[in-house]
């Protein structure tokens, strides 16, 4: 009897997600848990997208081609929030909601995430109530983000197997004690000088973890289309999903390796492989502070990739995407029904 346990598999496509979304296929994708550059944020994504129409229609893109590879009745769990740029406040919740309204999906749920009292966002204006202690001079500083919860369609609860909802049983505890509200208590990541995720505006370990739990049955696969420094990935990998990460900055696929524990040699029995795309443009426009080693690291491996599309070898020759990702060993097999079963294995 083999008692070996159950790898996960985990694939890093580097690109743009509105051009590879519409690559994956229909329904193979059990719960998207994700969070988009906010806007041009002053900190992180400064001119990062040249107006705020543009980053309306990224929204609109992402809800149209997302609702096609999720499978039936499964989440999309978006955190993002109003963003104050240059004084001016944009309605990030509410056009993301009617983006995701407009692509089909149905809203389940908005769960704020508070973070502790010292890390508010301070708006520069906050500081204007206290020069001038009057009447309409105070803006708010932000303490809190959305996680909108949106559903595709109706979910089939008789589809899961009676042994695939064992494994993935909920910690009633947890559920009762904080869980089931929809005001989450979670501190922020540290900006702690030399962490893995620096310069990179990460989400906390416990925000995946707690929806990866509540929204996925174990070896089903979890996509973050914006993935950042690999966070749910890592959590995905913790509590044995399968994932599929997309980011568009090749600088930081050292920093998702390292944080999803794929860094080290032998990772078996997980798996993890990385989908570089061709005639691919770094985007280091879009990366303005990132640390000078990750850049080198950066252009070293787009040098050698090059190399590699000059003097091809037979055997490395790449399949197009959609067929590495069939021929991976993605699946959300749990929960299909036999009829609509991708055979992703
Ligand atoms: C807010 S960060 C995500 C952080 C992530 N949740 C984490 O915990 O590290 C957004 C990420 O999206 C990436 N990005 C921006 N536009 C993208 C696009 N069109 N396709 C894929 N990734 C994109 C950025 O490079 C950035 O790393």
């Amino acid at each position: 009897m083999n008692t070996a346990p159950a790898g996960t598999h985990h694939t890093l496509i580097i690109g743009d997600c509105t051009k590879i979304l519409p690559t994956l296929p229909d329904r193979s994708i059990a719960l998207i848990v994700t969070s988009l550059p906010y806007f041009n944020a002053e900190h992180d994504y400064k001119n990062y997208y040249q107006s705020y129409d543009e980053y309306r229609e990224l929204l609109h893109q992402v809800a149209r081609e997302s609702i096609r590879v999720l499978a039936d009745g499964r989440i999309f769990a978006l955190n993002i929030d109003d963003m104050r740029v240059d004084g001016r406040l944009y309605p990030l919740v509410a056009d993301a909601t009617t983006a995701f309204l407009k692509a089909g999906y149905d809203y389940r749920a908005r769960i704020t995430w508070v973070k502790p009292k010292g890390f508010a966002l301070r708006q520069r204006q906050s500081g204007l109530a206290v020069k001038y202690p009057y009447p309409m001079y105070p803006y708010f500083s932000n303490l809190t983000e959305s996680i909108l919860l949106f559903q595709s369609g109706k979910f089939d609860y008789k589809s899961v197997t009676e042994q695939c909802k064992q494994k993935s049983r909920i910690d009633k505890d947890k559920w009762s004690r904080e869980w089931n509200l929809n005001v989450w208590n979670i501190c922020n990541v540290l900006p702690v000088k030399g962490r893995v995720e620096e310069n990179i505006a990460a989400f906390p370990d416990e925000i995946p973890k707690r929806l990866i739990t509540l929204f996925s049955y174990k070896s089903e696969t979890v996509l973050d289309c914006f993935l950042g420094s690999g966070t749910t990935m890592k959590i995905a990998r913790q509590l044995r999903r399968n994932s599929i990460g997309i980011e568009i900055d090749p600088a930081l696929e050292p920093v998702i390796r390292e944080k999803t524990g794929f860094a080290v040699p032998n990772t078996r029995p997980d798996t993890f492989k990385v989908i570089p795309q061709k005639n691919f443009t770094k985007p280091y426009s879009l990366s303005p502070k990132q640390p000078q080693k990750r850049r080198a690291h950066a252009e070293e491996e787009n040098g050698r990739r090059q190399r590699d599309e000059e003097h091809p070898l037979p055997v490395l020759q790449r399949p197009p995407l959609l067929h590495t990702i069939l021929n991976g060993q993605h699946g959300s097999a749990a929960i299909l029904p036999n009829r609509d079963r991708l055979s992703l294995h």
